[in-house]
């Protein structure tokens, strides 16, 4: 089985992981240096989110030099020896690539290479996703499109130049050595202008079958995951079906609420789409731009549980950083710390996402907690004392040991079997474990002829409310 079929991966977020130099702000030496936990925790590889060079209005997702390290994280010495690391660790790095926009700073945007955007004489009525008109006004009276903010152009994926050139990037970071990448707003870079949906423009499938076709042309089951998000499983299905990519993002998952039946549905529907086309499911909690899961489901109780029931599950799971540490969201950041557009473009109307993005709390009993010989970026909580990777470590009951322990247990499978269970609890067999997990608040009774393998609360005879359990088959 290809590795990614089952593969557990961990999604840094660079700005916020590990601080090497004591400018308050993550890097790659940081994230080298830390490395040792991913290896203990068990992942199989690691997702980066942008560490290229760009302004940083939205996090460098707003890419200038999509072949360079930014300074604040490195350079590419710098990467080679994460990924050099890394692999000795024996975990595997994807990075990520941001095809739909670059940044305005981007040398076409600044030399005025309109053919490689979207010009316009007349905008249409398109919103951007960060609020606001999706069109931006030149001197000369064009617009320019930008789904994003308007530091943030969208490419005309018409222009041979724009493949060419997004074709000899991946081939850039694949003759590096990474092993894959996640692959940016994968449903956008193809626009009906005239239409009404911004996304899932049929053409884009023709670019991803470019792109399989070079990651296949490298040794060594590179692969890649496409985030596509506000698209119904079916559609989703058609970026990973036979000759695209190989996995797409989860976000009906991620969005669910702590409900079973709800659960149900969207992991049967995952399950049927998935394998329509060949493809392993896969499933998140958390991401950078989302949220944190412990705030949405009400609690670390639930997170656990909700942890439990993922891993649990066939296919490939993607953790989000300090989800292994149960961080919660950070509600009450203050307005002046918060750099998130969306949080600068609604004026403070939306919260943004800088409220996950907080800086981990690795060790110590204050902030910076052992992120760095600095600062951080974003303050942490003073609480965090408590939830750090040190304090975690020690502690057998700990979300950290949770998760160590869960990804130690966690098997390949591909098939998942319902079984008969109590109201509000959700069973099921896999090839590997048996898995209850009960969304009710109080205990149920659960027979299971074999061992208990792992629960993520105590358990007592019954399986306690809010608690997902694993048994051996
Ligand atoms: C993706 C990223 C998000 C970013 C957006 C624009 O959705 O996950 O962080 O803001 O693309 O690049």
């Amino acid at each position: 089985m290809e590795w990614w079929r089952h593969a557990v991966i961990y999604q840094v977020y660079p700005r916020s992981f590990a601080d090497s130099d004591g400018d308050g702000v993550g890097d790659l030496p940081g994230i080298t240096g830390r490395l040792g936990h991913l290896a203990d925790l068990g992942v199989d590889a690691l997702w980066l989110s942008p560490f290229y060079r760009s302004p940083m209005v939205d996090g460098g997702y707003d890419v200038s030099d999509y072949r360079d390290v930014d300074p604040v994280f490195g350079t590419l010495a710098d990467f080679d020896a994460l990924l050099a690391e890394a692999h000795r660790l024996g975990l595997r790095v994807i990075v990520d690539i941001v095809p739909n926009h670059t940044s305005s700073r981007h040398p076409w945007f600044v030399e005025g290479r309109r053919d490689r955007y979207i010009f316009r004489d007349t905008p249409n009525g398109w919103q951007s996703l960060f609020g606001g008109p999706a069109w931006t006004q030149v001197a000369d009276g064009q617009w320019y499109l930008h789904l994003f903010a308007p530091e943030q152009p969208d490419l005309n994926w018409h222009n041979p130049d724009v493949r060419a050139e997004f074709d000899d990037i991946l081939r850039f970071w694949l003759d590096r050595g990474v092993d894959g990448f996640r692959v940016d707003v994968a449903h956008g870079m193809i626009k009906d202008l005239a239409g009404v949906t911004l996304f899932d423009h049929e053409d884009v499938h023709e670019i991803h079958r470019g792109w399989r076709k070079i990651l296949d042309s490298y040794p060594g089951d590179r692969m890649a995951v496409a985030e596509v998000f506000d698209t119904a499983p079916a559609r989703v299905a058609r970026y990973v079906s036979v000759g695209e990519l190989h996995q797409a993002f989860n976000f009906d998952f991620l969005e669910a609420p702590w409900d079973p039946a709800v659960l149900r549905r969207i992991i049967d529907a995952s399950l049927a789409a998935a394998s329509q086309v060949g493809a392993p499911p896969t499933w998140v909690l958390s991401n950078h731009d989302r949220r944190r899961h412990v705030t949405r489901f009400g609690g670390v109780r639930r997170a656990r549980a909700a942890a439990l029931l993922m891993l649990g599950l066939p296919g490939s799971a993607y953790l989000y950083q300090g989800e292994e540490l149960g961080l919660p969201e950070v509600l009450d950041l203050p307005d002046e710390v918060r750099t998130d557009p969306q949080w600068v473009r609604s004026g403070g109307a939306e919260l943004g996402r800088d409220g996950c993005r907080v800086p981990l709390p690795w060790s110590g009993d204050a902030p910076p907690f052992g992120f760095g010989p600095g600062g951080s970026w974003l303050p942490q909580p003073a609480d965090w004392a408590a939830v750090t990777v040190e304090a975690q470590r020690k502690d057998p009951h700990s979300t950290l040991s949770l998760y160590r322990d869960a990804l130690r247990l966690r098997r390949p499978s591909t098939t998942l079997r319902w079984l008969d269970a109590p109201d509000g609890v959700l069973r099921f067999e896999t090839e590997t474990m048996r898995v209850a997990a009960n969304l009710t608040a109080g205990p149920v009774r659960i027979e299971e002829p074999a061992t208990l393998l792992l629960s993520s609360s105590e358990m007592a005879g019954e399986l306690p409310g809010d608690t997902t359990a694993w048994w051996g088959v």
